[in-house]
């Protein structure tokens, strides 16, 4: 893969375990490289470590080992507050605000930049329809009153308003039902093509994987057991790839 010009997010042998104990490592010798415009999908079954990771690229967690870079520095050595701006979040739920109305919840990091009030209106607007919702119906509504697939669009609109070089996705689709999800799982893809942002986004899902993945890395309990385009993913002989494929029953040819 490529250098750290290319490379916004990077892994070095890195680590983690919940305190400096005895405790158990909850992510293990991790190294990857994240090229610039890629999405990268983190697929693995609950538990084995997909938040953990994408906190420590955020610098919510801080490796216990090894190195994690964003934008060719450590992470310990950025400004958590600058570090936190440059990384849009969508977690499953949205984690809206629910007393904001629709607008307000995009103005958000926009607004932490002191970003004049004309320039956020403009850019919330332009942000509500880049996500398909039409800004004069829902700009004024409050969370409560919106679906869940609304509500993971004013979700991922909130997460690019201030236009943040990485995105970050953790099970953003999870909670839908399948029609919405497909929905939103098509539109998002589109959505990246065109706005070449770096996205690491997280799955228990392999059909979603394949679709959305310019690259899958698979994790088992913290380890990553796995990694290649969503085309060869399906080929690897790697036990824990047939494994996850037969878990989940991959069907569609795929498997
Ligand atoms: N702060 C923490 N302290 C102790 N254990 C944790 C902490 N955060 C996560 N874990 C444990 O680490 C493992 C991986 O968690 P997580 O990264 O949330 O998995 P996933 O997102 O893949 O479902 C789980 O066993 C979880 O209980
Ligand atoms: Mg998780």
């Amino acid at each position: 893969m490529g250098n750290t010009e290319q490379s916004l997010i990077e892994f070095h042998g890195v680590s983690w375990r919940a305190n400096e104990g005895f405790a158990a490592e909850i992510i293990a010798d991790v190294s990857l490289e994240v090229p610039r415009g890629e999405t990268l999908v983190l697929l693995g079954r609950s538990g084995s470590g997909k938040t953990t990771l994408l906190k420590l690229i955020n610098g919510m967690h801080w490796p216990s080992n090894g190195e994690v870079r964003v934008a060719g520095r450590a992470t310990r050595e950025w400004d958590a507050i600058r570090l936190r701006r440059g990384i849009g979040y969508v977690i499953q739920e949205a984690g809206l605000f629910p007393h904001f109305t629709v607008a307000e919840n995009v103005a958000l990091v926009p607004g932490l930049e002191n970003w004049p009030k004309e320039k956020i209106a403009a850019r919330v607007k332009e942000m509500l329809q880049l996500v398909g919702l039409e800004p004069a119906e829902f700009a004024g509504r409050r969370p409560r009153e919106l679906s869940g697939g609304q509500r993971q669009r004013v979700g991922v609109a909130r997460a690019l308003a201030a236009d943040p070089p990485i995105l970050l996705m953790d099970e953003p689709f999870g909670a839908l039902d399948p029609v919405t999800r497909a929905e939103l799982q098509r539109e998002f893809k589109a959505l990246a093509e065109r706005l070449e942002k770096t996205i690491v986004f997280v799955t228990h899902d392999l059909r979603e994987a394949l679709l959305l993945a310019s690259h899958i890395i698979l994790l088992e309990k913290g380890r990553l057991v796995a990694s290649a385009g969503p085309e060869e993913f399906l080929r690897l002989r790697h036990p824990e790839v047939l494994a996850f494929a037969a878990s989940l029953d991959a069907t569609g040819g795929a498997a």
